[in-house]
């Protein structure tokens, strides 16, 4: 694929995205159920996210962009330490609450926020050692870094 069929893809993709996003909306304005409306509104705002990253994917062949262990200041690795220290209490705090929870559409709904944390963090912690180790890592090394950083269990998260 040329540079610019990569750049229309990523694009209509981006549209694609977007499309879901407001189905999603508009799908749940009428229901009173808390636990469908939370669950389907924080899957489209997912698609919010596809499309940043695959904004950032445009970006990626239509600007230069410096590789990233090149431009990361010390302000934005400190900011990445700090970030990781908030990811890892709100994952404890959230971890805590749950065990005190008896109904089940509340559990689902904590342990979905206990969940992206727990991945938030192990992210964090990749993107960390990339930056600070200036290591440059294929798609498989990314993961299973992601992996062995999982002390708060991504493997097993969606239990
Ligand atoms: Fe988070």
């Amino acid at each position: 694929m040329s540079k610019q069929e990569r750049v229309n893809f990523y694009k209509k993709q981006i549209e694609f995205e977007d499309i879901i996003y407001d189905k999603a909306e508009e799908s749940i304005q009428g229901t009173d159920n808390i636990l469908i409306r939370e669950m389907i509104q924080s899957i489209a705002l997912d698609s919010k996210k596809h499309a940043s990253m695959l904004n950032a994917l445009v970006s990626m062949h239509t600007k230069a962009t410096p590789s990233v262990a090149e431009e990361v200041g010390q302000e934005i690795k400190d900011a990445i330490t700090e970030h990781i220290q908030m990811e890892a209490e709100a994952i404890k705090t959230y971890q805590e609450y749950f065990e005190t929870l008896d109904d089940e559409a509340e559990k689902i709904i904590v342990k979905a926020i206990l969940n992206d944390e727990i991945k938030h963090h192990a992210l964090l912690k990749t993107i960390h050692k990339m930056i600070v180790d200036k290591l440059t890592l294929n798609v498989q090394e990314f993961w299973d870094m992601v992996e062995e950083d999982d002390e708060f269990g991504y493997i097993g998260y969606s239990k």
